[in-house]
């Protein structure tokens, strides 16, 4: 099938590498020239895992082309998939002005009949305004499309190709259809394909993240709980996980989500019920309680040093709001280092993928090591922020030469307690006795 793809961020690019991987052709639209010609020359723009074995394999067959041209796509694709950001504005919606942009130039250049696919996370309704700004344009026959995605950054290509279901949101059959074609290749395992109307499929995927980003929240309380009553949140974590109503997964405890998707679509979605008369009163405890657990950790960091961080050295390992990226966007180690670098201190950091980003953001603000070791040179404590596999097992004796004094505040529950306490470790985790 002939695909145009608009947008190529992180969604964008990996919706058409994994199309064009089961032989459609894909042409990706960008407005960015720089980012365009980087791909032609087949640069990958962004780290995620195995996209670039996909991406130049598709490029030298000639199946995934790019162009800074809306038109050029309209007339290569039978279906345009919208993949355009849809930033949080100040009042915590979601702001439209890319999607809707593009389908007012999508209604004035139109020539024949597509199906206009929102795959970026839309507010409920967006299918229909998207309708409108498009049939405001345009006599052409078209139809528009809700099919969100369920990708999660770092394991982005697996989740697609294989995919835990496809939702697709529309009332057209001629688009259902197509739609369906389109994806049978991954859903060969038996997983289904969820048809349902736009409005739904637009609020399924707020629910989900809005749920999963619950759940986590609720582990956080519990693990603060569990400090203030002498339990051990692992142990509690695995009691509940194994209820298979519960299910073991995003059920770990730490210094609060972040990222480019749970804060912004729990917010949004938090703002649509607002618009519409609904409180919801469960995601508004939920962004409070992840505001405090991303600064979990600092209170415990200045009593141990009796209230008074000035000129203290702390080294933080992991930067990216989780492993397998180099996304910093609301990553918990941000909000730590700028609390304290105002109090006083000096970080050094270290992480695989993330610390070009970083750099970018805090300049000559902080130390950057080159590896985990280097960061703990001379520190009077270690943070460590994301569950990267490196920093899961370290050489603890270099470690307690490296550090001024063996102390980690760990906010990811990387280590068993007792083990860092055999090891001569001061250790403060999320959840679990020091
Ligand atoms: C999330 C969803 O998982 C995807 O299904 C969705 O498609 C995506 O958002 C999106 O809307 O585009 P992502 O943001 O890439 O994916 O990352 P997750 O793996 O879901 O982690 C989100 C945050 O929750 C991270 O900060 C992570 O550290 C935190 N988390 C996750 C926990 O604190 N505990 C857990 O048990 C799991």
């Amino acid at each position: 099938m002939k695909i145009a793809v608009i947008g190529t961020g992180y969604v964008g690019l990996v919706t058409g590498t994994c199309l064009a991987e089961t032989g459609n052709e894909v042409l990706c639209i960008d407005i960015n020239e720089d980012k365009v010609q980087q791909m032609q020359q087949g640069e990958v723009p962004i780290y995620e895992p195995h996209l670039d074995v996909l991406f130049e394999r598709n490029i030298k067959a000639g199946r995934l082309t790019f162009s800074t041209s809306l038109e050029e796509g309209l007339e290569h694709g039978d279906i345009i998939f919208l993949a355009l950001p849809t930033p949080e504005d100040e009042d915590g919606s979601a702001d439209l002005s890319y999607v809707l942009g593009v389908a007012k130039e999508i209604g004035q250049k139109i020539q024949s009949y597509k199906v206009i696919v929102d795959k970026s996370t839309v507010p409920v309704g967006t299918a229909d305004k998207v309708t409108e700004v498009i049939s405001s344009e345009t006599n052409v026959d078209f139809d528009v499309v809700s099919n969100p995605e369920f990708l999660r950054e770092g394991f982005a290509v697996d989740d697609f190709l294989k995919p835990e279901r496809i939702v697709i949101g529309s009332e057209s059959e001629k688009a259902i259809n197509l739609m369906k074609k389109l994806y049978k290749p991954f859903v060969r395992s038996g997983n289904p394909i969820i048809v349902m109307d736009e409005r739904s499929a637009e609020l399924t995927k707020y629910a989900a993240n809005s749920f999963l980003a619950t759940k986590i929240t609720f582990m956080n309380e519990i693990a603060n709980f569990c400090e203030k009553v002498g339990a051990n949140v692992d142990k509690v974590r695995m009691g509940m996980g194994t209820d298979s109503r519960i299910g073991k997964r995003f059920l770990f405890p730490g210094i609060g989500y972040g990222g480019s998707c749970f804060p912004k679509d729990v917010k949004a979605l938090h703002k649509s019920g607002i618009d519409v008369g609904h409180h919801f009163d469960i995601l508004n405890a939920v962004i409070k309680v992840n505001d405090v657990q991303k600064k979990i950790l600092i209170p415990r960091i200045e009593s141990h040093f009796n209230g008074d961080i000035k000129g203290e050295t702390f080294a933080v390992w992991g930067l990216a709001f989780k492993p397998e990226t180099d996304d910093i966007r609301e990553a918990p180690a941000l909000y730590i280092i700028e609390d304290l670098l105002q109090k006083g201190a000096n970080i050094q950091v270290f992480d695989p993928e993330a610390m070009p980003n970083v750099k970018r953001k805090f300049g000559e603000q902080l130390t950057y090591a080159l590896n985990k070791y280097d960061a703990a040179n001379n520190a009077d404590a270690l943070i460590i922020c994301t569950e990267w596999s490196i920093f899961r097992t370290p050489d603890f004796n270099k470690l307690k030469t490296l550090l001024k004094a063996p102390v980690i505040f760990d906010g990811r529950n990387l280590f068993e307690v007792e083990d860092m306490q055999n090891e001569g470790f001061t250790y403060y985790s999320i959840g679990r006795k020091t």
